[in-house]
């Protein structure tokens, strides 16, 4: 008996241990936090925001308190704009001790913007103040982020829910890859993409500046290198400092990327002796592997970089210097006898050994100027000593064999945020993933992820929608747990942040309604917008294969640049359905989903009209018409489930056609719901 009481009691304690540990599961998601802290508790009780908030940093040591008292001053901008309160004290109160402000913030020393900074901050928030303490004021910026991300309102007006929070990042490195290349994107672009940065806690902007279409750097050494390689499209040095400045400020490290020796055609138009084709060059239109390359046989090559390094690297302070090393595809050398006679005599078996030669020397160059050499996969060459670090974008191969042979790596492939790709998949791409088969030492060689924002098929106007809100979810892939891969629950806090994201003034969800009123021509959007809810840009790189050559000069104007990558309302309507299917044949349930069908079966009378007037509409008539035929056949669907009956001979056969035909893209974009319409006619002859 005595035993079966000790029994009795332990389970009883498991149960309990296991049922607030649910109830605190709950709590935390419902605080919204975007990337999950690696240790929450939720406490009773909130401190109200009042106009009488103030804020204070305590100044013990000989830290400078700048980068925090001004990240403190945004802060309580960001607070008053939400809450619409006129806070009657703005002042940032710096004293030695005994702060008595509503926000105290202590840390030990100033972080360095260096690989591996301490990060760690811990936030508490009580019903009489909130303590945030860090070791270094960066760990303050992205404790700031979090209470930011705490603000709640009930009907007594604005509150921080009382919590404990300790945090730490799981990777060091996390990035945003923009390229300004392929298109230029303004300063006031680069800024407010550091601003959403920052708000998830990302850590690196690695900043793609020359490729084939464009060199997008005054440099002083060498001038013709923007003056005839960039269409006038630059950053002069003044506003590379100002960026790196607000980088820095931002805790983000700036890495630059000098893509060489391939990807190289507008260095090669001011400086055609350089290259390994006689010249002369222009500035490539197009898009793709193109063949210019340096030549790495000759000295001018290297004394080119040895000078042009030592400009950079006075111009970009961060000890990380990528060198891209991608996609040369060595053609020119090929053609050039005397390359092949320079490969012969220094016994370099294939091209592949030529442009190890060649990173060795613009290693040795980056090393005399105290950078560290980044490179992407093509450059992990066994010849190269392994204080390299390897970006891999081709696989995860390469980041695994880097790790194993000593290399520090970061992971890019999954994270190709141009392709259009859902959410979900670059969300579960995990850098090390369960099966990767990694020592502890080796997985501390990866040191995190970069999500890439290449430019060939984005503007400054639509930039901002291919990074957010999808890349808020892949920062918390770098920053939070592995354990932490809720799909839904990722889905539900990021239409929370992708909002709290515009006040930082980006644009990933007004300019929608911007270009679809160009569309229309000032007309009434509605149905225009109906359609582009349920459309998605072709993914991976259908665009470039539709017929069209997308070029520099190429519009990104169109209904396919007002899509979005992961339609949300695609997307759930996709779930519903799928549920529906499975099982959950309620009427209710059914419901849900005829609504959204009729809507879109009635859409095309609404929006034929508007197309009439918009010539520019005409590449989305059929697809429009085709949303309205499938949106007919499920409505049918549902009421043969609804009903229990199944359709007649034929029925199903002839819609499949239809639905089939509705999967076409057009406009270079897809309709979204066909293979959830799809699965209701399936399911009407009992299948699931
Ligand atoms: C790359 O996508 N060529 C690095």
């Amino acid at each position: 008996m005595k035993k079966y009481t000790k029994y009795l009691t332990i389970i009883a304690c498991l149960f309990l241990l296991w049922y607030s540990a649910e109830g605190q599961g709950e709590k935390i998601a419902r605080l919204n936090l975007m990337p999950l802290p690696a240790q929450v508790a939720v406490q009773e009780g909130k401190f109200p925001v009042t106009v009488s908030f103030t804020a204070g940093i305590e100044k013990k040591t000989k830290a400078d308190t700048g980068r925090a008292a001004r990240a403190v001053r945004r802060m309580l901008k960001r607070l008053a704009g939400r809450t619409g309160l006129f806070f009657t004290d703005n002042k940032i109160h710096i004293k030695s001790k005994s702060l008595e402000t509503a926000l105290r913030i202590r840390f030990k020393r100033e972080g360095r913007l260096r690989l591996g900074e301490d990060e760690t901050y811990s936030l508490m928030v009580t019903p009489e103040y909130i303590q945030l303490n860090a070791e270094t004021d960066i760990g303050i910026l992205r404790g700031l982020e979090t209470l930011l991300q705490l603000v709640r309102a009930d009907k007594e007006g604005y509150y921080f829910p009382a919590v404990m929070i300790e945090d730490r990042p799981r990777f060091v490195w996390r990035g945003l890859l923009i390229d300004s290349c392929r298109h230029f994107m303004p300063v006031e672009v680069i800024k407010r993409n550091l601003e959403g940065m920052a708000a998830v806690k990302m850590n690196v902007l690695h900043w793609h500046l020359t490729e084939d279409q464009g060199f997008r750097i005054e440099c002083k050494t060498f001038p013709k290198l923007h003056q005839l390689g960039s269409d006038g499209l630059y950053y002069t040095q003044n506003q590379i400092r100002d960026i790196i400045a607000y980088a820095a400020d931002r805790g983000i490290r700036v890495m630059p990327e000098f893509d060489i020796p391939g990807h190289s055609t507008s260095w090669l138009v001011g400086y055609p002796g350089l290259g390994s084709a006689p010249g002369p060059y222009t500035i490539e239109r197009e898009y793709g592997i193109k063949d210019p390359t340096f030549n790495p046989t000759i000295k001018a090559t290297y004394k080119f970089f040895n000078k042009f390094f030592k400009e950079m690297s006075a111009l970009f302070i961060d000890e990380y210097f990528h060198i891209g090393g991608d996609e040369n595809n060595g053609k020119h050398w090929d053609a050039n006898p005397k390359i092949q006679a320079f490969k012969q005599k220094h016994n370099l078996k294939d091209n592949h050994a030529l442009q190890a030669y060649f990173n060795k020397k613009i290693l040795k160059i980056l090393t005399k100027y105290k950078k560290k050499m980044v490179g992407w996969d093509e450059i992990f060459q066994p010849e190269l000593p392994n204080t390299i670090v390897i970006q891999s974008w081709r696989g995860k191969k390469a980041l695994r064999e880097a790790a194993k042979k000593g290399y520090n790596s970061i992971l890019s492939n999954g994270y190709y945020i141009d392709l259009a790709q859902p959410t979900d998949f670059h969300y579960l791409n995990d850098p090390i993933p369960e099966d990767s088969n990694l020592t502890p030492e080796e997985k501390k060689r990866i040191l995190g992820g970069e999500a890439t924002m290449w430019a060939e098929l984005i503007s400054p106007e639509t930039i901002d929608s291919r990074i957010w809100p999808r890349t808020a979810a892949i920062a918390e892939r770098f920053w939070s747990s592995a354990q932490v891969n809720d799909v839904d629950d990722m889905y539900r806090r990021l239409d929370i942040i992708s909002f709290q994201l515009e006040e930082l003034g980006l644009t990933h969800i007004k300019n929608q309604a911007m270009i679809l009123r160009r569309l229309t021509n000032g007309k009434d959007t509605t149905a225009l917008k109906v359609l582009v809810d349920v459309m998605e840009p072709l993914k991976l790189y259908a665009r470039h294969h539709q017929g069209a050559t997308y070029t520099f000069f190429s519009p990104l104007t169109r209904v396919v640049d007002a899509a979005l990558p992961d339609a949300k309302k695609a997307r759930i309507f996709r779930k519903q359905a799928a549920a529906f299917v499975k099982g959950n044949r309620t009427k209710e349930a059914a419901e849900v989903l005829i609504k959204d069908l009729k809507l879109w079966k009635e859409n095309h009378q609404n929006l034929q009209p508007v197309i009439v007037n918009s010539p520019v509409l005409k590449e989305i008539e059929t697809l429009s018409k085709d949303l309205a035929k499938i949106a007919d056949i499920g409505l049918q669907a549902v009421e043969y489930i609804l009903k229990g009956k199944k359709p007649g001979p034929g029925w199903i056969e002839e819609n499949k056609k239809v639905l089939q035909d509705a999967k076409k893209p057009r406009g270079h974009a897809e309709l979204m719901v066909v293979t959830a319409i799809e699965q209701l006619v399936n399911a009407c002859n009992g299948d699931k």
